[in-house]
């Protein structure tokens, strides 16, 4: 399952509530949803189900139709509730077709460079998942990054090779916490790719979190068919408490797992991982469209529109588009979620 809802907000004033980073080409010509539905496209993948903000329908059908995916089903959200209820109608679908699959829970804001490392990953993952966890997959972190979760790796499992007991999870620590993970050095970063039977996720938060399953559930037997998406009943799915999928059940579950996996991922969260990402001219910049540089280093700057010229600073994030301006710290990419949630509200 794509989860496809989020609003990007970090990436402001390219992501934009109505068109949102993950239908956006920021690591390659095609959209980030169209790179994590081609990731599932080969190798042992049933069609995806998508599930997405009911606004953004039609621009993930175009994607799919564009990449040539037909999914399973395309399931809408009237209003955002975060991962965990997503998830949730999600598994409440597939059983109700009477399949306790394994789900492959899939953000669609991930670069992943190696995707032959991402399937072995995911068959791994596949033997500890039929044998009863929720599995996780974890990146040797080389910075301690707030953003992320954190999953501390525990021994190896009896009899699964390469899969190791997720000793503790905890999502995106402060600083100070973050820097002892790193130091300890038995952590990884939860890239948040989740893999679990269907049944188990709803054991699990209905253990949880039961408010959830009993608002999601009746979301999906009130839903309505309207063309190819399946819309969530607004009234029923609205009164799910909103949580992430690594607050409600990972910090909490007692049968978690580790594989952990090198595939060359990133998360493009912020305008700080593009500039991370991307090729650097001699003084550390990365630029993007019409820009003109003089005296400036390490900085991340994107024209879409116009021209832009920066003179005398370093490690700035600027970022131009037809009707908004970002200056911002590359060390104050973060913030700019905070930044953006002020004027929507002002
Ligand atoms: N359908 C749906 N509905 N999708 C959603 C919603 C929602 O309400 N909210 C977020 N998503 C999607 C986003 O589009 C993204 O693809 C994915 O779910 C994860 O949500 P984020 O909001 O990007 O989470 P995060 O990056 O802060 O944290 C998660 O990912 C990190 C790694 O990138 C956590 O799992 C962390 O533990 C993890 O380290
Ligand atoms: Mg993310």
């Amino acid at each position: 399952m794509i989860l496809s809802g989020g609003s990007g907000t970090r990436l402001w004033p390219l992501s934009r509530a109505g068109y949102p980073k993950q239908f956006l080409p920021l690591a390659s010509d095609r959209s980030l949803f169209q790179e994590a539905l081609t990731r599932v496209s080969t190798g042992a993948f049933a069609p995806p189900l998508v599930i997405c903000s009911d606004e953004h329908r039609f621009l993930a059908a175009e994607q799919l139709r564009l990449a040539d995916m037909r999914p399973a089903d395309i399931l809408l959200e009237p209003v955002g509730r975060n991962t965990a209820p997503a998830a949730a109608v999600a598994a409440l679908h597939l059983l109700e077709q009477g399949d306790d699959a394994l789900m492959l829970v899939m953000p669609s804001d991930h670069v992943v460079r190696d995707t032959a490392a991402f399937h072995a990953a995911v068959d791994l993952g596949r033997v500890a998942a039929l044998a009863g966890h929720m599995v996780t997959f974890g990146i040797t972190p080389d910075h301690p990054e707030t953003g992320y979760g954190y999953l501390q790796v525990g021994p190896t499992l009896d009899g699964l090779v390469g899969v190791r007991a997720l000793a503790r999870f905890v999502e995106k620590p402060d600083r100070e916490t973050a820097a002892a993970y790193v130091a300890d050095g038995s952590y990884a970063w939860n890239s948040g790719l989740f893999l679990f039977p269907a049944r188990l996720y709803l054991d699990e938060l209905t253990r949880l979190a039961p408010e959830t399953v009993a608002a999601c559930r009746e979301a999906v037997a009130r839903s309505a068919r309207d063309l190819t998406f399946r819309r969530l009943d607004a009234a029923a799915f609205a009164a799910a408490p909103a949580q992430s999928i690594d607050y409600a059940v990972m910090e909490h579950t007692r049968c978690g797992a580790v594989v952990p996996v090198d595939m060359g991922w990133s998360d493009l969260g912020a305008w700080s991982s593009l500039w991370d990402l991307g090729a650097k001219d001699a003084a550390g910049n990365v630029t993007h469209g019409e820009v003109v540089l003089n005296r400036t280093r390490n900085s991340y700057v994107r024209a879409d529109s116009g021209l832009v010229a920066v003179t005398g600073v370093d490690d700035l994030v600027v970022v131009a588009t037809d009707d908004a301006v970002l200056v911002a710290g590359r060390d104050a990419a973060q913030d700019v979620k905070a930044l953006v949630e002020r004027f929507k509200t002002e």
